[in-house]
Parts: C-alpha cells; sequence; structure tokens
C-alpha cells in the first residue's frame, strides 16, 4: 500500500474546489490517512520545491503557493502515487485530459490547482515534510476490500 502527497493550492481553496477535489479521491477508492489546512511559509516553500530553484518559474511559483490556504493530504491505496498523478493530469492543465482535475479546472500552468508527488521517494520526502507521525491517523474504512 502506498502513500502520497497531496496539496490543493491556494487558488483552488479561493475557488471553493476543496470539497469537489477531495470527494474525487474519496470515490476513486483512496484513504485520507492525514489533512489540514495551512498557509505554506516561504521556509517550506523553498525546500518542498527546492528541485525547481535554477527554474524561470520558480519566485513565482513560491509566492503562489504561499499566497493563502491550502490543503494539505496524505492519501493511501494500491499504487496511490501513480493513480493521483494520473487524476491530476499533466502539468500544463492545456495539455491535461478532460476528467483530470487540472483538466476540469485551471487553464495557466503556474495555478495548476493541484500538486501529487511524482515518485516513492518523493511522497517520503513530501509526507515527512509537512507532517509529524502523531497526524497520521490509522483507522480502518470497511469497503476497502471492495475497492
Ligand atoms: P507539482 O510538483 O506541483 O505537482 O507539479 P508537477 O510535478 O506536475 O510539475 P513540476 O515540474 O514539478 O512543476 C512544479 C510546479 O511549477 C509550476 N510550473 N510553472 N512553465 C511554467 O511556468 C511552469 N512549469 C511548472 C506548476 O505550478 C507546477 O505544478
Ligand atoms: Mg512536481
Amino acid at each position: 500500500m502506498e502513500r502520497t502527497l497531496v496539496i490543493i493550492k491556494p487558488n483552488a481553496v479561493q475557488r471553493e474546489l476543496i470539497g469537489d477535489i477531495i470527494s474525487r479521491f474519496e470515490k476513486r477508492g483512496l484513504k485520507i490517512v492525514a489533512m489540514k489546512m495551512i498557509v505554506i511559509t516561504p521556509e517550506l516553500a523553498k525546500v518542498h520545491y527546492q528541485e525547481h530553484q535554477a527554474k524561470d518559474f520558480y519566485q513565482p511559483l513560491i509566492k503562489f503557493i504561499t499566497s493563502g490556504p491550502s490543503v494539505v493530504i496524505i492519501l493511501e491505496g494500491d499504487r496511490a502515487i501513480e493513480v493521483v498523478r494520473k487524476m491530476c493530469g499533466a502539468t500544463d492543465p492545456l495539455d491535461a485530459d478532460p476528467g483530470t482535475i487540472r483538466g476540469d479546472y485551471g487553464i495557466r500552468v503556474r495555478q495548476n490547482i493541484i500538486h501529487a508527488s511524482d515518485s516513492l521517494s518523493s511522497a517520503e520526502r513530501e509526507i515527512a515534510l509537512f507532517f509529524s507521525t502523531p497526524e497520521l491517523i490509522d483507522y480502518k474504512l470497511a469497503a476497502r476490500p471492495w475497492i
């Protein structure tokens, strides 16, 4: 069973899409292991997006992701990392298929609604960055065997 980190970005919170987005993950059969609303600090944003430090979009990215509340979620499920990335769609909403989160709710690449971990190592790193162990809730979902 894999775990992945999702960030519902500040523009999606402002556009009142939190419920729609979480609902998609619940219906797909992913389990919410942890969830909170936070304003991401510049310090945290810089560590989270450190791989993009040299890119031209880095400064705008840090400014955007810290511009208001985000909702941070850990999702668990079989192949959760790949499943969630596919549900998010391509980085640029113009390339994201209709039916994906970015393809349905976004237009601009720099305001593309959602973040999701892109590999096992990123997921482990990002989960540890945003959550402390006691924030992860251990519980059973009755429908799990039916997913
Ligand atoms: P994310 O990390 O947010 O899940 O997005 P991703 O893996 O699909 O894309 P990544 O390459 O990691 O880029 C991180 C975020 O930077 C913004 N971006 N802007 N050309 C641009 O202006 C540009 N390219 C990327 C996006 O908001 C992207 O989600
Ligand atoms: Mg990325």
